[in-house]
């Protein structure tokens, strides 16, 4: 459909042009005889200038008195020019107010994380959330656009199901008339029978996990989209698992410039994404992890950090020293310069604190246990691409994963390692394809082997070799967008203790 107005984003392509524009006070500067509103429409920025001499008196009224989030309509020209946002600037004709809005919480000023999280339907509206959600769009239809060029038929699970699949701890259990049920952890089992009826499958859907810490890493509501394929064993599984995320931070390095140059991404890293992802069994990351190279690595990680500390506290102090002395512009320029300074300081020393617990947790591994989110930070600094671990201890994984028939300790299970510390972003593996054996394994898991049945019957009916895996959405945007937390990887993220807005 054609709109009676224009996209901010589409600007370019009319210059010279006369223009409606639709959205929101993003910012405002100016004084007596002319203003410049920064105006937002969701698809991007525009300074608008108002010259109290090019306009009517109303519309001068507005744009003086108009307070920031205030829905505006402007009328005007087009401009180039190179040095503004989106290369050009709208010459105002006329501008009216649609809502004023009453003072806005969110200013330019930092914000703790829980007042933001406070207000997450209006911090959406900031630029660097809006980037994030870009970015997250982004990495959808590149999924999509993955498997739907490769064969993948787009089918979904059940949110509500009868039966566990990733453990009994984190189930999210409900009374569904009488009966109890759960919000699914993973679409994979049904996935499993999808598969068995189109050879290749993906889901795409939320799924839930009663994660009763509070880590970065979790989410209690996450996006995970889980492809499932028949007749493919570990290696083809994690062939599809790489070429997906190479696809993933290839369409994004490509389509979302603008968003990573706002979330001051470092591209370096993402560049490197590249196949074939170096394949490590566990034997092999265990052995590594117990390693001098580690020792080595987190002591060279350790000198870099205090040269680095030693560096900023220099440059903190003269900035300081010179304070007083400096004009405006320099001093503005020094309070925006302590800022940054400060906020690498404080993660550089929660660096140093973390890593003498991270050597010791590295050298101290025991075989059969699993990964922490530190030994999977540890293990990736090896590498410079992601990483995929396969062949884990089977006691620490799920009951459907097949055993390795050269090592029958071992399951056929392999997770994905992100650079950067973002560590596990994919898990999955072959499944066991044998009745008795996978019976065997409910029992031992202590699952209630009823509610299983249903799925026993795709062994008993032309069962046949089939692997897949999951990938969280979120943990993906995370790494992507170089996040902190998962919290700002979602719209409304879900955590303990966050169930609102
Ligand atoms: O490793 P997980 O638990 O594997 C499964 O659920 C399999 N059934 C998937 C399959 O084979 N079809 O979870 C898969 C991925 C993780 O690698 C991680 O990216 C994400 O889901 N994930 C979470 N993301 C956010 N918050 C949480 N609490 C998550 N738990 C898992
Ligand atoms: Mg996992």
């Amino acid at each position: 459909m054609t709109e009676p107005f224009t996209a901010i984003a589409a600007l370019p392509d009319h210059v010279g042009q006369r223009v409606t524009l639709k959205g929101w006070l993003y910012n405002k500067r100016g004084s007596k005889s002319l203003y410049f509103l920064v105006l937002r429409d969701g698809t991007g920025l525009v300074q608008c200038v108002v010259n109290e001499d090019k306009v009517d008196a109303a519309s001068f009224e507005t744009a003086s008195e108009s307070t920031q989030e205030s829905a505006l309509e402007v009328i005007g020209t087009v401009h180039a020019d190179e040095r503004q946002v989106g290369g050009v600037e709208v010459q105002v004709e006329s501008v009216s107010l649609i809502a004023q809005a009453e003072p806005y919480p969110i200013t330019p000023k930092e914000h703790g994380v829980e007042f933001l999280m406070d207000r997450r339907h209006l911090w959406l509206r900031s630029r660097r959330q809006w980037a994030i959600m870009r970015v997250r769009n982004r990495i959808i239809m590149s999924m999509h656009g993955y498997f739907q060029e490769n064969g993948f038929i787009q089918m979904d699970a059940p949110i509500l199901t009868g039966n566990a699949v990733e453990g009994t701890s984190t189930l999210f259990e409900l009374d569904y008339f009488d009966e109890p049920a759960y919000l699914t952890q993973s679409g994979q089992l049904h996935g499993e029978a999808m598969a068995m009826a189109h050879g290749k499958i993906y889901t795409f859907g939320p799924t839930f996990r009663a994660e009763k810490s509070k880590t970065r890493r979790h989410l209690t509501e996450f996006w995970m989209i889980e492809p499932e394929m028949a007749f493919y064993d570990l290696d083809m599984d994690m062939e599809v698992a790489e070429e997906l995320i190479v696809r993933i931070v290839s369409d994004v390095l490509r389509d979302c410039r603008d968003e990573l140059a706002v979330l001051e991404r470092d591209l370096t890293p993402l560049e490197a994404v590249q196949g074939p992802f170096p394949r490590v069994s566990y034997d092999d990351a265990v052995a590594l992890l117990r390693s001098d190279k580690t020792k080595q690595l987190l002591d060279e990680e350790r000198r870099g950090l205090e040269q680095e500390q030693a560096a900023l506290d220099t440059e903190r102090a003269d900035n300081r020293a010179r304070y007083g002395q400096a004009k405006k512009g320099e001093k503005r320029r020094i309070d925006t310069r302590e800022i940054e300074i400060n906020q690498r300081l404080d993660a550089i020393e929660e660096a140093l604190r973390n890593i003498p617990q991270w050597a010791a947790s590295a050298a101290n591994f025991e075989w059969g246990s699993d990964f922490g989110g530190s030994d999977e930070t540890v293990l990736t600094k090896h590498f410079d691409r992601p990483i995929i671990v396969h062949r884990f201890p089977a006691v620490i994984k799920a009951f459907y994963m097949k055993r390795d028939p050269e090592d029958d300790r071992l399951a056929l299970g392999m997770d994905v390692l992100a650079p950067e510390g973002y560590g596990e972003v994919v898990g999955g593996g072959e499944r066991a394809t044998d009745l008795a054996f996978l019976q065997r394994q409910v029992e031992a898991h202590g699952l209630p082997e009823e509610v299983f049945d249903w799925y026993f019957d795709l062994r008993r009916f032309g069962s046949v070799p089939h692997s897949g895996f999951g990938i969280g959405l979120e943990r993906t945007v995370a790494w992507v967008c170089g996040l902190h937390h998962l919290r700002e990887a979602i719209p409304f993220p879900r955590l303990i203790g966050r169930l609102h807005p």
